[in-house]
């Protein structure tokens, strides 16, 4: 049976990944230590997701507890599995909370990624591996684009940017937060283990990756947390750019189908941008009067007239270069669809 290492497994991605392949009838070793909780806070514990898992998928999952800063014992671990497939998602997920925490976010995003990289050359080095990078990596530089002041959204005003941004666009000289500097790290070494010593590697560079399996938190999984604000009828705070700055949203389950077709058929050394596109893109208004429709409940929100440090003010991925290497893969679940999910799952639990 072909064995599948996911780290990260109790998040957003990894769980998705996990419960995908499972059924595609891989056997799943899910790598998680529950960082989340530790980096966010209770409402960042991910155990329940752990124990969803275990309660879903049975035999075919086998939890490790294991931080992935720790190099000896993920060397064990891949020399023990030989995983026919590596996807990894284990990661100081936020922009923000970085700056308190730089050592924790760059042992974690560059050094873990390392870790994970060279374990998986002395073990597996033929085996794919999916890293989950972050539209982080451009920095800051998206907003320079010019850009247009629609009544809810800002837009590109520039047409060679009308489907969004693609790969070739530039990731230095700009401000990236420490996050988007750790996951730089992470991402060119991800390259590089595909480019040098020639594995099948490809980054995944996210915009908001959401679902309804996001433990999300104000720091970290934007349109989870303002659902979650929205149903407990919290204050959401607005910071900066009026409300309209826009993020494209991608279902996690279009994230695990594309993670799908490229351990599939893999390339070396591979770049994409994941995200929803144009068509799954919103401002932060819109999301607003998106989830109140699900909801019945207005927004409660506050306006902070000062945006987030190297925050973009609009991200649209052009998803052109993954269609034309996967024609298989498409965006499957809307926007909407992915909010009235969010907004159901909420309510359950
Ligand atoms: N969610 C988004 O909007 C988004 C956007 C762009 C990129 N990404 C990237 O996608 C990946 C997954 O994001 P997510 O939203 O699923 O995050 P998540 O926080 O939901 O999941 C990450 C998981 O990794 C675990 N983890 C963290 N540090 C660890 C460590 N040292 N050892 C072992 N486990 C550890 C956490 O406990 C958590 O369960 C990350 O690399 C993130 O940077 C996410």
């Amino acid at each position: 049976m072909r064995q599948l290492l996911v780290t990260g497994s109790s998040g957003l991605i990894g769980s998705e990944v996990c419960i995908h392949f499972a059924q595609l009838g891989w056997h799943i070793h899910g790598l998680d230590n529950n960082q989340r909780a530790v980096f966010f806070g209770p409402q960042g514990d991910t155990r329940w997701n752990q124990g969803r898992l275990a309660a879903q998928l049975g035999s075919a999952f086998q939890h490790h507890e294991l931080d992935i800063r720790d190099r000896q014992a993920l060397l064990d671990l891949l020399q023990q599995v030989k995983p026919s497939a590596i996807v990894h998602t284990a990661a100081q997920p936020s922009h923000d909370r970085a700056a308190a925490i730089p050592f924790d976010d760059f042992d974690t995003n560059a050094v873990g990624t390392l870790n994970l990289l060279e374990a998986a050359r002395q073990a597996c080095p033929d085996s794919p591996f999916a890293h989950m990078s972050t539209n982080k990596v451009y920095g800051d530089r998206p907003n320079t684009i010019a850009l247009a002041e629609l009544s809810t959204r800002w837009d590109y005003a520039d047409p060679a940017f009308a489907d969004g941004i693609d790969e070739h666009f530039p990731i230095d000289q700009s401000k990236h937060s420490l996050f988007g500097a750790s996951k730089v790290a992470g991402d060119v070494m991800v390259q590089e283990y595909g480019r040098y010593f020639g594995m099948p590697t490809c980054c995944l560079r996210g915009g908001c990756l959401t679902g309804p399996n996001h433990s999300g938190v104000e720091l970290h999984g934007f349109l989870s947390y303002l659902v979650k604000c929205n149903l407990e009828g919290r204050q959401y705070k607005v910071f900066g750019y009026l409300g309209k700055q826009v993020r494209d949203n991608i279902h996690s389950h279009d994230v695990a189908r594309f993670i799908e077709e490229f351990i599939r058929a893999p390339r070396v050394a591979e770049v994409y941008n994941i995200g929803g596109g144009r068509a799954n893109s919103c401002s932060i208004l819109e999301a607003f009067e998106l989830v109140a429709k699900f909801s019945g409940k207005p927004q409660i929100h506050q306006y902070v007239d000062d945006n987030r440090s190297g925050d973009h003010i609009c991200y649209i991925s052009n998803l052109a270069k993954m269609r034309a290497h996967y024609p298989a893969w498409d965006i499957t679940v809307s926007l909407e669809e992915t909010v009235r999910q969010i907004v159901e799952n909420w309510q359950n639990r």
